[in-house]
């Protein structure tokens, strides 16, 4: 439930996401956007209006913080580790691995959504009656020291083989937008990395301020001091 300082914003992005919608409508284009649209409008139920901006709004959401977020941290970590900066300034190739790593190291999305019990189980000696709310701790799973070869789970190593995570969830509900994650993570670090020299964090690592949400993993901002060329 948005908090009321967040309703207006939301909203706003939802009156967007309508116009966005109906204007796809008059002229569709070859998007998952007018895609979804074409279905909705072959009215067999399918998808209701609702759902339809309800979807695209899903997907704003859900693309757009948990990839900047991504993003922010890998940067972040990169700067703690100016050892793997270097390395993957020289060796863009390893771009790919290094993202498994990074989604391992500190992802941005640190829960799941709720899950709700269908018995009565236990997981790890704890009693979960039936029809309680469970959340995993995804971002936690790649911090299990036993799967890392005798690493601390801090250490960032870029070329770490194969980095197992759980940070776009796994079965029915895992990450629909998985590739283009990976994908623009790698993209936007590549770029960052050609352009620009000696980058380095403009302010104490303790007085960064991280999201509250619960969800989200990320800071409010990340101040760098750097030089381009
Ligand atoms: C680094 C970036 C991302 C991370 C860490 C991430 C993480 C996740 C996780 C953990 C889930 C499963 C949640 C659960 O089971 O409760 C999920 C689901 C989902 N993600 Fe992502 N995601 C990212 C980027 C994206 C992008 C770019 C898109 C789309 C443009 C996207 C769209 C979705 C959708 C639609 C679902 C729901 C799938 C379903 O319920 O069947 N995500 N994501």
């Amino acid at each position: 439930m948005a908090s009321p300082e967040h309703r207006p914003a939301l909203a706003a992005l939802h009156g967007l996401l309508a116009e966005l919608v109906a204007d796809k409508r008059r002229r569709p284009q070859d998007d998952l956007l007018s895609a979804l649209v074409a279905v909705r409008d072959q009215e067999d139920g399918r998808l209701s209006e609702e759902e339809l901006v309800g979807t695209a709004m899903m997907l704003v959401v859900a693309g757009h913080e948990s990839t900047v977020n991504l993003l922010g941290n890998s940067v972040l970590a990169l700067l703690q580790h100016p050892d793997q900066l270097r390395l993957l300034r020289e060796r863009p190739e390893l771009l790919p691995g290094a993202v498994e790593e990074f989604l391992r190291h500190d992802t941005s999305v640190e829960r799941s959504t709720s899950r709700y019990a269908a018995r009565d189980l236990e997981l790890g000696g704890v009693s979960i009656p039936r029809g309680s709310m469970i959340s995993v701790a995804l971002g936690s799973a790649g911090q299990d020291a036993p799967q890392l070869d005798g690493d601390a789970p801090a250490v960032l190593d870029v070329t770490r083989p194969g980095a197992r995570h759980l940070a776009f969830g796994h079965g029915i509900h895992y990450c629909l937008g998985a590739p283009l994650a990976r994908l623009e993570t790698a993209i936007a670090l590549r770029i960052l990395l050609s352009r620009v020299r000696e980058l380095e964090l403009a302010v104490p690592l303790d007085s960064l301020e991280w999201i509250g949400s619960g969800i989200i993993r990320g800071v409010l901002s990340l101040p760098v001091r750097y030089r381009v060329g």
